[in-house]
């Protein structure tokens, strides 16, 4: 085990030489070029990885085939979950009948491009085979063990962690009734993780659900379940919030109800993040959304013993949301091009970082520079602030010029307030938040910038001292050149 230092977690636990080997032997079959995506060094991932966290995103096999969305995800991604290739009706869809070429496709691709791999997920009522559901009772117990172990020990050694248990409760904090529960009652949990723990020691076994990223009746019941199982012996390493929001509905009792769980002394994750809109999506929504990733990367960063984010999808033209949700989506980081949007801008600056102009391109770590510098090959945009000051508030007129070439449809104005200034009251557009990294969107009717148009809006702040102009402007993602 003379490579254990590899892939060293937060927690300090390190995957071990099998886990490089078993996942190296994949690569060589069907290593995947993806361009220049591979390197470490890039934007979310690295700089997660500096503030001690992970960056990742679900892909599904069909995403590989798309090199704009491969690009981004090697690129800016240092984790990586199958979305469907390591669930039961892909893994054995008849009994006793393994098929794991889909997931190592996947897992291939992780590892050529550096990132490590959530397993997902072994034991969960929906995408089951339906030879699972039409079992007799004691044969429920030995088929869940039977998958468990053979799935487990393909991937023995090279997965960070396993989503053993996905979606174990109802909305009130009962335990769901599928085909385990009826089997095993509430007791299959613990035999989930058992078995688990067996065919791999060296994956972190998780826990994971949605809806109970607040505190409410559903959290409850996982803590109380997570309390319980820590208490007998049973091995848990950690809980997964899937965090699949609504636009502005991130719970204000996450940071709270995350400490709890970290306090039972399990590591947390949001493993499945984004956040839906109504359709179309205004500026103003693609702010809302910026400070919505915003407040749960700050979240994750705040609580010691969290140890990571996924977003579930790259882009917007991948989620799962508007199959699922419809006439909601627009979800992601990344609009249908895998373009950048305001959320991206305000994720890498959340982890530290001032990279509002991101490519799929591996760039060095970027430090905080007080003003923007246009993107390679000429800024899109041009913008002019003007203030009025008095001893304890100003206000502040912007204009932002399209100075690019095709037509922006819906605007979100990233920008830097100086310390001290809280914005107040605003026209022409909505700011979200009040202070710190802003974004301002477009209302409903001066969402359309032709090129060469521009439009001006602008907002009162009171302050502190510091009456200094706002910074590092960056229009959906793209540094602006100011005057
Ligand atoms: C979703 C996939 O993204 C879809 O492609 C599939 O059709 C349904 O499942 N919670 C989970 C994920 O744990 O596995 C789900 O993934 C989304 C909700």
């Amino acid at each position: 085990m003379s490579l254990r230092t590899l892939h060293l977690t937060r927690s300090g636990r390190a995957l071990g030489a099998a886990a490089v080997t078993a996942i190296a032997a994949l690569a060589a079959v069907t290593a995947m070029p993806t361009g220049q995506a591979g390197a470490a060094g890039t934007a979310l991932r690295s700089l997660a990885e500096a503030k001690g966290i992970y960056f990742g995103t679900a892909i599904t096999q069909g995403d590989l085939n798309n090199p704009a969305l491969t690009a981004v995800a090697g690129g800016q991604f240092g984790m990586l979950t199958p979305g469907n290739e390591m669930k039961w009706d892909t893994v054995e869809p008849s009994p006793g009948s393994f098929n794991f070429a889909p997931a190592d496709r996947l897992v291939s691709f992780a590892r050529t491009n550096s990132m490590k791999v959530r397993g997902h997920t072994l034991v969960w009522h929906n995408q089951l085979p339906s030879w699972v559901n039409s079992l007799a009772g004691d044969q429920v117990k030995p088929a869940m063990q039977r998958h468990i172990t053979n799935t487990m020990a393909h991937y023995k050694g090279g997965l960070y962690a396993w989503d053993v248990v996905n979606e174990p409760f109802n909305e009130d904090g009962s335990f769901r009734a599928d085909a385990f529960y009826r089997a095993m009652g509430t007791g299959y949990v613990a035999e989930a993780l058992r078995t688990a723990r067996a065919a791999d020691p060296g994956a972190k076994l998780y826990l994971n659900d949605y809806n109970i990223e607040g505190l409410n009746a559903k959290s409850d019941a996982m803590y109380n379940l997570v309390k319980s199982l820590k208490s007998q012996g049973v091995p848990l390493d950690g809980v997964g919030f899937q965090a699949h929001f609504v636009l502005g509905q991130v719970p204000s009792s996450l940071k709270d109800n995350l400490q709890r769980f970290t306090a039972l002394g399990v590591e947390v994750a949001i493993t499945e993040l984004d956040d839906r809109i109504k359709l179309p999506a205004t500026g103003a929504d693609l702010a809302k959304q910026a400070s919505d990733y915003a407040s749960v990367i700050n979240t994750c960063l705040a609580v010691t013993g969290c140890v990571g984010i996924t977003q579930w999808g790259v882009g917007d033209a991948d989620s799962w949301i508007p199959g699922t949700f419809p006439g909601e989506g627009a979800a992601t980081m990344y609009d249908n091009g895998y373009q950048p949007k305001p959320a991206y801008t305000a994720s890498a600056n959340a982890l530290g970082g001032s990279t509002p102009s991101p490519s799929p391109t591996p760039t060095p770590t970027p430090t905080p520079t007080p003003t923007p510098t246009p993107t390679p090959g000429g800024a899109s945009c041009k913008v002019t602030a003007t203030a009025n000051t008095w001893n304890t508030g100003l206000t502040t007129d912007i204009t932002v010029t399209n100075t690019g070439s095709t037509t922006v449809d819906g605007w979100a104005l990233a920008f830097t307030l100086p310390s001290g200034q809280t914005v107040t009251n605003t026209w022409n557009a909505s700011i979200t938040p009040a202070g710190g990294q802003v974004t301002a969107g477009n209302l409903g009717y001066n969402g359309t910038l032709a090129p060469g148009a521009a439009t001006s809006f602008g907002y009162q702040a009171t302050h502190t001292g510091n009456t200094q102009l706002p910074t590092r402007f960056a229009l959906n993602g793209v540094v602006c050149a100011t005057a």
